[in-house]
């Protein structure tokens, strides 16, 4: 039986072997809602990159550029890490591509290609993703890409619960990490965002006026797709 197990921050990803396993990276605010959401709204494709020059030099081949700081937009790039710059219509979406660097889920993403499928995670999309885990039948590793190198509540969480979702057919309770997030997913279900407010990335948002894709990003399964990384760029699985 495969398992589900969770590294609960890039730090600790060298104790980790991902060969051979699906990597599912979750950076639930925000970086991984906003690609889901990105794709959702007609994105083409998304290259992530760790360093800011990187990410704007991809302006003279067409492509949206999007970049975070601690949780502000980088000035010169033409969107944030916000979801809604993908929804609210100011620049249109569809049909381009995104070139994204943030603080933490970039990293987190490039520190995870390693495992043979590597997946974009988050409460907007946990049932897709689990049903993915599920076809592939192969050990998932949740990695979580917390807060500059720090354990984080909303990405544990969300490990927790993606171990509910695949508990009937794989092993969940052989790692203690997975049974840590579990734990804390029993405690949040019943009011996630009740409890994610208590989250220091949700008083970093909150004082950067960010309330509103809080709210958004703590909605549960309201899309169907997996982003995937492929040939290096994350696209939608088909
Ligand atoms: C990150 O990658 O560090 C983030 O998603 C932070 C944010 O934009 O809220």
């Amino acid at each position: 039986m495969p398992s589900v197990d969770i590294c609960f921050s890039p730090e600790l990803l060298p104790l980790y072997q991902l060969e051979g396993k699906v990597a599912v990276v979750v950076d639930i605010l925000r970086a991984t809602s906003s690609i889901v959401t990105a794709l959702a709204a007609g994105v083409t494709h998304i290259v992530p990159f760790s360093e800011l020059e990187d990410c704007q030099a991809l302006a003279a081949q067409g492509y949206l550029t999007a970049a975070e700081r601690d949780g502000r937009q980088a000035a010169g790039f033409d969107l944030g890490n916000s979801p809604f710059g993908y929804l609210d219509g100011v620049l249109p979406v569809q049909g381009r591509g995104v070139a994204i660097t943030t603080t933490n889920g970039t990293r987190a993403l490039h520190l995870s290609l390693a495992a043979d499928a590597v997946v974009i995670g988050a409460f907007l999309n946990l049932e897709a993703v689990a049903e993915f885990a599920r076809q592939q039948n192969k050990d998932v590793v949740v990695v979580c890409a917390g807060w500059k190198g720090m354990f984080n509540l909303e990405d544990t969480v969300f490990g927790g619960a993606l171990a509910e979702r695949l508990a009937a057919t794989f092993d969940t309770s052989s790692s203690d990490a997975t049974l840590a997030a579990l734990h804390l997913w029993q405690q949040a279900k019943p009011g996630l965002a009740g409890y994610l407010l208590q989250s220091a990335h949700v008083r970093r948002l909150n004082s950067l006026e960010a309330n509103k894709d809080f709210d958004y990003c703590v909605q549960v399964d309201t899309h169907r797709i997996v982003p995937i990384w492929r040939d290096g760029r994350l696209v939608v699985n088909s």
